[in-house]
């Protein structure tokens, strides 16, 4: 089961109850006088929804004091027309029409959902005959079967080409690369390797690990690619850490900027204030006052993972990491454009 969140269930509840109040608005052939209102059932009648099962056969068709409706109409926990509704860690008394409209969340108590449908269609029915409009299909319907292992065979199959021609494949590219943006990619993510064993795959076919160049947009568009193609693999690119003097480079050599937008941040359980270096007074002072953060921005200092990666994890932002872990290599065929298709 997939877990939802609780705005997912809000977003659920409110869905219902927008449906159910366009099967209302459907089903009931013009709405009574006032709001506290019913339609009787068979007369053409509406009735105080208050006078439902007090003794007096308000509707002329006694469909308002039907048995089995005032069975589950009274209770002994309140007056008439009213039920017990806990909600919030609290017990009341409500008006059972409150009790039915209250959601998010809704009251717990002994109210027979099929009243509460009945008020929202707005005509008295007898409660033998008041179907509860439920999200589940109804029992007597077959359970659906399980698509033959053949079938999930080639709907899998048919997934998996489209992701690998996305990632591996394009006309405008060489065998193993695509084309994102400007340049061709090989986003090879069904291998799983250490970061140099990465960078020697990429060389072999032809390329070298991921860089960002000068343009911050081949990064911008990558990231869009990913997205686009629900990409869930982390990637190994080709940042380094060199030492305390060069700190973190490009394979080629460029510095690899540090901060936003390139680097993932972590969340700590443990905050930190922030320092900031003011050099016109020549003084170093805590940020905002001391206000203590708890999210740092990678690369770890002192470094940790002396390699840089693409993850899932941190939504492809780059992060730094131990090179031998074993993640896909994600390399870029030198020159800027791939070649035009025919
Ligand atoms: C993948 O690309 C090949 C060749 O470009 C094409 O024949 C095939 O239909 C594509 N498959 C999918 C699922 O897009
Ligand atoms: C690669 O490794 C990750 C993490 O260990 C794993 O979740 C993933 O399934 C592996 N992918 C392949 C293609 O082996
Ligand atoms: C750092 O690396 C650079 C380039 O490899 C090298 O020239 C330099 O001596 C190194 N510095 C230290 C402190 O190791
Ligand atoms: C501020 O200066 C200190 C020492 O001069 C240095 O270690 C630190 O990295 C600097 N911080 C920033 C944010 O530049
Ligand atoms: C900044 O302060 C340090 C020590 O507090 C001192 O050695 C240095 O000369 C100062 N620099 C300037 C430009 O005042």
């Amino acid at each position: 089961m997939r877990q939802t969140s609780p705005t997912m269930a809000a977003l659920s509840v409110l869905r219902i109850t927008l449906l159910l109040t366009v099967y209302c608005l459907s089903s009931v052939s013009g709405t009574c006088p006032e709001s506290d209102q019913i339609h009787c059932g068979t007369s053409d009648r509406c009735t105080r929804i208050r006078y439902i099962c007090d003794g007096d056969n308000d509707c002329g068709d006694n469909t308002d004091e039907d048995s089995t409706l005032c069975e589950a109409w009274r209770n002994t926990d309140c007056e008439r027309n009213q039920a017990k509704c806990t909600r919030s860690g609290r017990s009341d008394c409500v008006t059972i029409s409150h009790y039915c409209t209250l959601t998010s969340p809704p009251c717990e108590g002994t109210v027979d959902q099929r009243l509460c449908q009945m008020l929202a269609n707005g005509k008295i029915r007898p409660l033998r005959e008041i179907q509860l409009h439920t999200t589940t299909p109804a029992p007597t319907e077959p359970a659906p079967t399980e698509p033959s292992i053949h079938v999930r065979e080639e709907n899998f199959a048919g997934q998996f080409l489209m992701k690998l021609n996305n990632t591996i494949r394009h006309p405008d590219c060489p065998w193993l690369y695509t084309k994102v943006g400007d340049q061709c990619l090989s986003i090879f993510f069904v291998g799983n390797m250490s970061w140099m064993e990465a960078r020697t795959f990429c060389q072999t076919i032809g390329g070298d690990l991921f860089t960002i160049t000068e343009d911050f947009k081949a990064f911008a568009v990558l990231l869009q690619h990913f997205m686009t193609h629900q990409m869930t693999a982390d990637f190994w690119i080709g940042g380094r850490y060199i030492n305390t003097t060069v700190g973190w480079t490009w394979i080629n050599d460029a510095p690899l900027p540090l901060g936003s937008p390139y680097w993932a941040v972590r969340h700590e359980e443990r905050c930190t204030t922030r320092r900031i270096n003011y050099s016109i007074l020549n003084t170093t002072a805590e940020a905002n006052d001391g206000v203590c953060y708890n999210y740092v921005q990678a690369p770890k200092d002192p470094p940790v993972g002396h390699c840089s990666s693409l993850d899932y994890k941190y939504y492809y932002y780059i992060a730094d990491d131990n090179c031998f872990i074993k993640k896909s290599p994600l390399c870029v065929l030198p020159g800027e454009h791939p070649k035009q298709a025919q």
